[in-house]
């Protein structure tokens, strides 16, 4: 399949509208944009690699990266600090793919067809992504990398046990706990800790159990018999086998693989990118682990769709320049080089099929079914909102604050009133 250019598909207008606003022959230095992402790993050096290649080619324009927290939550609430306050910087975000829908219907990012002159087609996309990057049919940010929940697992302990990969949840806990019987510190680690990776967790300990969060029609199945099976087993994955230790509490994606990487673990849940830097020459893992898709009760689990995306900040002062270095850094070389730099995987599922990537990135490219059989968390303006909600009562029943029943029926309550307060507002909105 031949990767699609972005370039190529958009209408002549781009570089009309970039000729008018003469982009790259003004003098060095005289109008800088400033980009905002995340600090995963190698992320924000590969990143700034890409911005320096830019500048090179674009002498008038400067790029500099801006570095937020890896935390998704953290990066949230900056984000919507600035851009509730109409500031003009960052002019480029780098988007939790769980939040175009929320920025756009606050009026903060640029619809891509304003900025580009015309929406690109992105047939070869991955169709996750790009359903979360429109609102109301509009593409409001463009899909860059692409995350599902793995299970990393340690090659050299599980042969030392005489066992094989696990199955189901019963032979996750059963050979965590024998990993650690055996001396290993920990058995399982995930994403514990009160943010947006707890929720992605919660999902997928759902989706394991056969539940579910909102119904195909939208009403909300918080509070159902697999649901509470699935806040039980993270809780007694703590409380009671002892197979994940009281940390995991307070884990984020980088304490967990920091741990994991140490060869603390047997276990981890955790996203692609953790996979070349545990890999990496001089990593204490390096060769003794190997991934696999999650496990559930029955037998494969189910993954979360995660990722990131770019939009462009509706104040800007810049927006044909910003629309040019979007271009740039999800055009034809840039998300190849950002992958094999980073080991994050393409949201450009034609990469896959790309000799050198498959040659330099085997796991991405053994993945691939599986990334695309990542569910998506809802589409909504009220994601975040219904998130945090889960967040909070989640994390009280895995402290023994609320037990399972009363957390996730108070939860239920609480998202079914969120969700009708925003469809009156939606309601008003489009009468008005
Ligand atoms: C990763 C994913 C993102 C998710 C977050 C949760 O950054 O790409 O989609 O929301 O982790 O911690």
């Amino acid at each position: 399949m031949r990767r699609v250019l972005l370039h190529a598909i958009i209408p002549l207008s781009l570089p009309l509208a970039l000729a008018a606003c003469g982009g790259s022959d003004r003098p060095p230095g005289t109008l800088t944009l400033v980009v905002a992402g995340g600090s995963s790993g190698t992320e924000a050096e590969a990143v700034q690699a890409e911005l320096d290649r830019f500048m090179a080619v674009n002498p008038g324009i400067r790029l500099t990266y801006l570095s937020t927290p890896s935390s998704a939550t953290e990066r949230h609430t900056l984000y919507v600090t600035w851009l509730s306050a109409s500031t003009p910087t960052p002019d480029i975000l780098n988007l939790d793919v769980v939040w175009p829908a929320e920025f756009a219907a606050a009026g903060w990012i640029l619809p891509v067809g304003e900025a580009a002159g015309g929406e690109p087609a992105l047939p070869s996309m991955a169709p996750g992504m790009l359903e979360a990057s429109r609102y109301r049919r509009r593409l409001v940010a463009l899909p860059w990398y692409l995350d599902a929940g793995l299970l990393y697992y340690r090659t050299d302990v599980l042969e030392r046990l005489g066992e094989t990969p696990p199955r189901s949840t019963a032979d996750l806990v059963r050979l965590a706990t024998a990993g650690v019987r055996a001396g290993v510190r920990y058995g399982y680690l995930w994403q514990g800790s009160k943010y947006e990776g707890l929720a992605v967790n919660f999902f997928e300990a759902v989706w394991g159990h056969g539940g579910e969060i909102l119904g195909e029609d939208g009403s909300v199945r918080v509070d159902s018999p697999a649901n509470r099976r699935a806040l039980r087993f993270l809780r007694d994955l703590i409380a009671r086998q002892r197979a994940s230790p009281r940390a995991v509490l307070t884990f984020t994606e980088e304490p967990t693989r920091q741990a994991f990487q140490q060869g603390d673990a047997v276990f981890m849940r955790n996203w692609p990118y953790a996979f070349r830097l545990m890999n990496a020459p001089g990593s204490p893992t390096a060769g003794k682990f190997e991934v696999m898709p999650l496990v559930g009760v029955e037998g494969p689990g189910a993954a979360a769709l995660g990722g990131g995306v770019l939009a462009i900040n509706r104040r800007t002062r810049h927006p044909e320049e910003a629309w040019r270095a979007v271009e740039f850094l999800l055009g034809r070389e840039a998300p190849k080089r950002f992958s094999l730099k980073t080991g994050y995987a393409p949201a450009d599922l034609s990469l896959y099929d790309d000799p050198e990537f498959r040659a330099a990135s085997p796991m991405l490219a053994r993945m691939k079914e599986a990334f695309l059989r990542a569910r998506p968390r809802p589409v909504s303006p009220a994601y975040p909102a219904l998130s945090e909600i889960i967040q909070i009562h989640v994390s009280r029943a895995l402290t023994g604050q609320e037990d399972v029943g009363e957390a996730l029926a108070a939860a239920q309550r609480e998202i079914e009133a969120l969700l009708r307060k925003h469809q009156a507002e939606g309601a008003r909105a489009g009468a008005g």
